[in-house]
């Protein structure tokens, strides 16, 4: 790999800088990936290897990252289950058939990987021949817990209060469902680790829903089953949203990163983690909307205070379609330009 910035970050090595990412780094700021959007729906673009591989390395070859991450997204896991997923513009993820009975959890049944997600295996070998070994390519998944939050509600949600619903109600068909739905992402890791991706991050974008005791039963038990199942094959990164109250726990598994959002300082999730594993974060994707300078200040300050090593620079979120491409510009740049 010519450059290892970000697979020595995972491995707590000493780095000149750190690693810079953004999640959601394939996305609808570049004028790029608008074109492809306006051409082919959403579904196609994921399912296609040579457009998931091309909007894969868009922002690469705009901005050059330290990593890139795979164009695909966390619901094709449901789709896999056999769960229909549509995406409607304006609105988002849509699931018309919602799991909301022991029944529903009854019918679901695990596919085989390579036949009902061969799509995105296929689309990591080619992206890994376009990347050259220049970087590393990350592999995601949801967790179990955000997976079920659309499997129950059937859309996006502020609270998902549906699904918190079914697993305090039922709570045994609920933790049949979050076990399916890790048995299958379990598998679809190891898969796309032998595909080539060099690293997988879990997203649990609404764990910090939860309040910590349900946070562990509902969500971090399955996540660390995640961790526990690839930490031989690939370094995972888990990204809880809103779930700095879990850091302590977190960081005593065998994760080799923690993502954090930006409600968290940098000293007290240092503080919480005892500093003995990588931090990945956590710029408020607002924040891309102050002018340039104001970026680089901030972002060299988020350094200073993270420290550069055991450290790999992110947002604290995805990115949003808004931000200009001289801010995204500015973003990456800061941290190059850091010593
Ligand atoms: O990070 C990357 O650049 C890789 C691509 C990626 C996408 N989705 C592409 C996408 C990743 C890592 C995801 C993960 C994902 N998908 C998450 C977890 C991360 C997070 O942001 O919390 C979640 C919750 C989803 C579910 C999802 N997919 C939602 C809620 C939406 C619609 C809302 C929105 O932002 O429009 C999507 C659609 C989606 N996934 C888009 C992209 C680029 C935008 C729609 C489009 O391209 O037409």
């Amino acid at each position: 790999m010519k450059n290892d910035l970000f697979l020595r970050a995972l491995k707590q090595e000493v780095v000149p800088r750190p690693p810079v990412w953004m999640m959601r780094q394939a996305g609808r700021y570049l004028p790029e990936f608008r074109a492809l959007r306006d051409k082919y729906d959403f579904f196609t673009r994921c399912q296609t290897p040579e457009l998931a591989a091309e909007i894969t390395v868009q922002p690469i070859r705009r901005y050059g990252m330290d990593a890139a991450i795979l164009f695909s997204d966390i619901l094709v896991i449901p789709q896999a289950l056999g769960i229909e997923v549509q995406m409607k513009k304006d609105f988002g993820p849509y699931l018309p058939n919602t799991i909301r009975s022991q029944k529903d959890v009854d019918n679901i049944q695990l596919p085989d990987v390579n036949e009902s997600l061969g799509y995105v295996m296929d689309a990591i070998k080619l992206t890994k021949e376009m990347l050259n070994d220049e970087i590393p390519l990350i592999g995601f998944a949801g967790s179990p817990w955000t997976i079920l939050c659309y499997c129950v509600e059937g859309r996006g949600s502020k609270s998902f209060d549906k699904a918190k619903e079914f697993c305090f109600t039922q709570p045994k068909a609920a933790h049949e469902m979050l076990q399916k739905i890790t048995d299958l992402t379990i598998l679809y890791l190891i898969e796309k680790v032998k595909s080539g991706v060099n690293a997988v991050q879990v997203f649990d974008s609404w764990g910090g829903m939860l309040s910590p005791t349900d946070y562990q039963t509902f969500s971090w038990q399955y996540i660390n089953q995640i961790i526990e199942a690839l930490k031989d094959h690939a370094p995972v990164i888990a990204f809880g949203k809103g779930c700095w109250f879990a850091l302590e726990a977190m960081a005593a598994s065998n994760a080799s990163a923690l993502g954090v959002d930006w409600t968290i300082t940098p000293k007290l999730a240092r503080q919480f983690t005892g500093n003995k594993i990588t931090l990945q974060g956590n710029f408020d994707p607002s924040r891309l909307l102050s002018p340039p300078a104001e970026i680089k200040r901030l972002v060299h300050q988020m350094i200073d205070e993270f420290g550069k090593d055991k450290y790999i620079v992110n947002l604290g979120h995805g990115i949003l379609p808004h931000v200009p491409l001289e801010n995204a510009q500015a973003f990456i740049d800061a941290v190059k330009e850091y010593s």
